[in-house]
């Protein structure tokens, strides 16, 4: 049987990931070559970059390290040229990178809102239009369809408090996800596009998430965040940043090939309740 995320003659699909320096995009990039791809492994941590790119490879995998500010144009087109030239049209793209601000609403500063736009939410879009022409390029070459999967959270669909910044991120990815699917189909494009959902993920991310609320006097000691937010889950845990990972291998698979414009909730129950 066809590996997952090779062609059906057998070629690899190539992928890329930003965020993939650790937690849940180093996860993806990893789990991404396990089932086939060619992976670029970008990041702004040129030097984390290349140990993950570098356990991928010794694993038996594909991977080229790659230094990409999602918040800057200039550094996708370097990122775009380097792609083509080296696997050809991009056929997964991962618009993973992220971050956060754990502020109220009163002491968030426009700097700090702007900042977090841009590189949860504007990076997304920048990301997209640049590869647009190369996945649908790849999607009528292959017969496959590309994927674009967007990292939106929980945060995208339900309030957390002294989040409001990161929730509007996280909600403008999810909206963005939806238009962008209809829009691609309604011009025929070879390119599916969805978002992921994650609950709490266990990363640097979250501890620091943590740390802050609880700094802040916002909740209990980190120990006692931990707990509480791992009982908030109904399945009783945190996710692994594999466990997203594997999410995101079905959303860029054909196993998905119908699937557009949907939003994967990946959280444990969170939002079912
Ligand atoms: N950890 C969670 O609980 C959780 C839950 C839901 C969604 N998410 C989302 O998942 C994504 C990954 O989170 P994570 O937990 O792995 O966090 P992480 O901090 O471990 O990884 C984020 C990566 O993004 C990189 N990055 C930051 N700014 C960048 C920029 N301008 N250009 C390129 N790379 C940049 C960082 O260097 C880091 O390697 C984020 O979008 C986050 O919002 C995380």
């Amino acid at each position: 049987m066809t590996p997952l995320l090779q062609f059906k003659e057998g070629s690899s699909r190539p992928a890329l990931v930003t965020g993939a320096a650790g937690g849940i995009g180093a996860a993806t990039a990893r789990a991404l070559a396990e089932h086939g791809a060619s992976v670029v492994v970008s990041d702004i941590d040129a030097r984390a970059v290349n140990a993950v790119a570098q356990q991928i490879t010794a694993a038996g995998g594909k991977a080229i390290p790659l230094v990409l500010d999602v918040a800057d144009p200039q550094s996708w087109q370097r990122a775009r040229e380097r792609v083509h030239d080296e696997l050809g049209a991009l056929s997964i793209l991962v618009n993973n990178a992220g971050i956060d601000v754990v502020k109220s609403v009163a002491n968030t500063t426009l700097e700090e809102w702007d900042r977090l736009f841009r590189v949860n939410s504007t990076a997304m879009f920048i990301g997209t239009q640049c590869f647009l022409d190369d996945l649908d390029q790849a999607g009528r070459d292959s017969g496959v369809r590309s994927s674009v999967i967007n990292m939106s959270s929980i945060c995208g669909n339900i309030g957390v408090a002294f989040q409001s910044a990161y929730c509007a991120t996280k909600g403008a990815v999810r909206m963005f996800t939806k238009a962008a699917a209809v829009e691609f189909g309604s011009l025929q494009l070879q390119v599916r596009i969805n978002s992921i959902h994650p609950g709490t993920v266990d990363t640097a991310f979250a501890a620091d998430c943590l740390r802050q609320l609880g700094e802040a006097g916002f909740a209990p000691s980190p120990e006692e965040a931990r707990a509480a937010i791992k009982a908030a889950h109904p399945i009783g845990d945190m996710a692994t940043g594999d466990e997203i990972a594997d999410s995101i291998v079905y959303l860029a698979s054909d196993l998905a090939r119908f699937v557009t414009g949907s939003e994967l909730m990946v959280d444990g129950g969170y939002t079912a309740q």
